[in-house]
């Protein structure tokens, strides 16, 4: 089975499955959003499963909602849950702060207000993922879709004077209508091609009326756990200034592989 996926597909399997490692019985655990988080929350599942691991998973958004319940993850509300002990969350780019781009799946708000409640966040990737400078992925803003197209006239203004390479902006479609989010909003995708100062941009975004949040994440990752498709994984923890190397074993006959 694991033959037919992608060595993409693989990278982001091997990540995630690492990562779990930092899960332990009785923790509160914030479930990310994404391609990579999916196979995170599957591999929570199966040691749900198989190891009688104890959790309880406050997810990221409906779709990570309904994947956690489907694989036998127990799912509470983040406002149950107060806070957390770790977020394990995929991201659209990192940099070498582990600062982050987010939002490719229209869940950062959720995903910001997760991470940000818990003790840890722990990012999972694959190689493409890292980036010297943000922004060559279009930066995503939760907007309200009251008077959006002014708020988007006040973000463009903004960026006027921010240190970025693009301009561009550009209404989310989903198919034929504006994307809708967990949260009613629309959002805007930023082509900005190169933050210089994400942080400075960041407070600048979210100081805009009708703009809810942003997909930067500055200062709220800790760990990267970056897998490659031949099972390798690399560990950089910046906090513990550690770099660790482990290896993902694919096991063909995997039950996580069926529903592919
Ligand atoms: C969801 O809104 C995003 O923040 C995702 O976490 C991010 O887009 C990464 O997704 P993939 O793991 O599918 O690349």
């Amino acid at each position: 089975m694991t033959g037919e996926l992608s060595p993409i597909d693989k990278a982001k399997f091997a990540a995630a499955k690492r990562a779990t490692a930092f899960v332990e019985s009785g923790m509160k655990v914030g479930l990310g959003t994404g391609s990579t988080a999916a196979w995170m929350v599957r591999c929570l599942g199966e040691r749900v499963r198989d190891e009688g691991l104890r959790i309880k998973g406050v997810p990221t958004s409906t779709r990570t909602a309904d994947l956690a319940r489907e694989v036998g993850i127990e799912v509470i509300s983040l406002d149950e849950a107060r806070w957390l002990d770790l977020t394990i969350d995929g991201a659209d780019e990192f940099d070498a702060d582990l600062n982050l781009i987010k939002g490719g799946g229209g869940a950062h708000l959720q995903e910001k207000i997760v991470a940000t409640a818990s003790d840890r966040m722990i990012v999972i990737a694959d190689p493409a993922k890292e980036v010297a400078h943000l922004g060559a992925f279009p930066l995503p803003v939760e907007v309200i879709p009251f008077g959006w197209k002014a708020t988007r006239t006040l973000v463009e203004e903004a960026l006027e004077g921010m240190d970025v390479l693009g301009r561009e902006t550009a209404l989310r479609m989903n198919g034929e209508a504006p994307f809708v989010t967990d949260e009613g909003n629309h959002i805007l995708d930023l082509h900005l091609k190169r933050i210089g100062n994400p942080r400075q941009l960041s407070l600048v975004l979210n100081q805009i009326p009708g703009l809810v949040e942003n997909g930067l994440f500055i200062d709220i990752c800790d760990v990267v756990v970056i897998g490659h498709g031949d099972g390798r994984v690399e560990i950089r923890d910046i906090t513990a200034g550690t770099f660790d190397e482990d290896r993902v074993a694919f096991a063909d006959n995997d039950n996580l592989f069926s529903d592919i």
